[in-house]
């Protein structure tokens, strides 16, 4: 089979710059196809001042900028910016947009209308930037609204550009909650041929400037994070205003469910735990609780269950559910908790004032921190993830291989990846509850505690999640069909 030439669009990758899963996304699946032969290039901003402030950065040996292109003056609207490539030795090549005027706030979103031209310049530059290589891809790989425009740029240069005419477009949505919507008068800025193409005449806001609307009208193909999620994106409840396009456009969307790169996730051998542990060897797990109730200021409170949480706090992700299901289990010394998230303001406030009312029960980590998290997966007995809407969901897969059992609502990804126990034929890996209320989650915790209290039940739970298996290796043959359907005979074979 021919290699294919593959570029990534996105506006996160691990571990130059990540809020959520999508950064753990684009670089495991762009390692897992790189791995097989294939020619894939990573087009991402380059954030100065998170890299001057950011755990993520400081924390990573990233190797120096090597070659930039510069300066590349794209056209009258946008500022001059550079093509920067990060010498990565194997794997993906990795391209950052320079652009000192863009993208220098201290966090990776600034919000506000400049967001709009930011994102508008990286699809412009993901073009610029396979014409200064030379380099004719196959596939324009592209992630949320922050890249959805680039395949309305491409659909244009196709027409007029040779090194585009095999080109495809795949978009691939994320989070349909974020659809990048802007005033209508700023179309005109972005430096397109026809901007009116950009705004949306009828959903979810008449005349407005939409980016992941004008790429779902635009792209070759489009994808979801799992196959549940592809059905629901089709009905009004979890469509978010663009179900109707993504109706007229289903026969071009697929669903397939995100990987998991257990070579930078995996108990065994994770840097950031005070001991190690493996399923069958599970003695390191009390000596991670132990650290992380000591880092978190919980109680040592022996054999009682630790509930875990790593979470942007935004109302997707069930905060509302969890603030008023979990008190009462914390007030009857059930177990104790700990959440780790960054996000609303007002959820933030929430979770101080839980943590303030039940000091040593309950503790709240206001951090982004890739080391933190990562013993609240390896110390926690169970993790929490009671999400309204979960396009996929990474953390209750890396909580299932740390054994810490995932207690999830039946929705999107955590339907497809996470099913309830059931302890008389001792199949199932975590605690899944269907309605997103109260009484719900409080059932599917109470479930949890009344296996925990069965050791042999638990083990067995545990063992089953521990060995569950979402390696992208199982993943990425989906994409590459897909992309070889797209990329049409010619790329088939050698
Ligand atoms: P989403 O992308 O919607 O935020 P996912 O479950 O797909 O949800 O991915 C979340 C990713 O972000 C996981 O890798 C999780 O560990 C990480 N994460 C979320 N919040 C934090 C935080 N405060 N500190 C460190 N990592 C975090
Ligand atoms: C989004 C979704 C999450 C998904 C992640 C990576 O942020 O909210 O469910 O796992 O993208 O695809």
């Amino acid at each position: 089979m021919t290699p294919l030439r593959i570029l990534m669009v996105t506006a996160e990758y691990t571990p130059l710059a990540k809020t959520g899963g999508l950064a753990d996304m684009v670089a495991g699946l762009s390692t897992e196809l790189a791995n097989s032969g294939h020619d894939v290039r990573i087009l991402i901003p380059r954030y100065r001042g998170v890299e001057a402030a950011g755990e993520p950065l400081n924390s990573l040996q990233l190797p120096p900028f090597a070659t930039a292109i510069s300066p590349v003056a794209l056209d009258a609207t946008h500022p001059p910016y550079e093509l920067i490539r990060r010498s990565t030795g194997s794997g993906p090549e990795t391209w950052q947009l320079d652009a000192p005027d863009f993208f220098s706030g201290n966090t990776i979103y600034g919000g506000g209308e400049t967001e709009a031209l930011c994102f508008a310049l990286l699809s412009h530059a993901a073009l610029k930037l396979c014409r200064l290589l030379d380099w004719a891809p196959h596939i324009v790989h592209c992630h949320d609204w922050h890249a959805s425009l680039a395949p309305l740029l491409l659909n244009t240069c196709r027409l007029h550009e040779p090194l585009f005419r095999q080109s495809s477009s795949v978009l691939t949505i994320h989070n349909i909650g974020y659809q990048g919507i802007f005033p209508a008068p700023l179309a005109d800025r972005l430096g397109l041929m026809e901007p009116g193409q950009l705004l949306s005449p009828d959903e979810p806001v008449p005349a407005t400037l939409n980016f992941l609307r004008a790429g779902i009208a635009s792209a070759d193909a489009l994808t979801t994070v799992s196959p549940t999620h592809a059905s629901e994106v089709l009905t009004p409840e979890y469509g978010k205003g663009l179900d109707g396009l993504l109706r007229q456009r289903r026969n071009r969307l697929v669903g397939i469910l995100n990987g998991v790169d257990y070579a930078h996730w995996n108990p065994a051998s994770d840097p950031h735990l005070p001991r190690n542990y493996g399923i069958g060897q599970m003695d390191g797990k009390p000596a991670c609780r132990t650290e992380l109730r000591k880092r978190s200021g919980l109680d040592d409170a022996g054999g009682l269950p630790v509930f875990g949480m790593v979470s942007r706090l935004a109302a997707q992700k069930g905060i509302d559910l969890l603030l008023q299901a979990l008190p009462p289990f914390l007030r009857d010394g059930a177990c104790q908790a700990v959440v780790l998230g960054q996000g609303d303001p007002p959820y933030a406030e929430a979770l101080r004032k839980l943590a303030a009312d039940m000091p040593g029960r309950f503790a709240f980590v206001p951090a982004h921190s890739e080391s933190i998290a990562r013993l609240v997966f390896a110390g926690s007995d169970a993790f929490l993830v009671p999400s309204l809407y979960e396009p996929c969901g990474l953390t209750q897969m890396y909580a299932l291989r740390y054994g810490s059992v995932p207690i999830v609502r039946d929705t999107g990804g955590l339907h497809d990846t996470v099913t309830h126990f059931d302890p008389h034929t001792g199949m199932g890996t975590g605690s899944v509850f269907r309605d997103a209320d109260t009484g719900g989650l409080s059932w599917a915790i109470s479930q949890v505690l009344d296996w925990y209290g069965e050791p042999a039940a638990w083990q067995r739970l545990r063992d089953n999640g521990m060995q569950a298996d979402f390696s992208w290796a199982h993943q990425t043959p989906h994409y590459l069909a897909l992309y070889r359907r797209l990329a049409g005979p010619g790329a088939q074979t050698s």
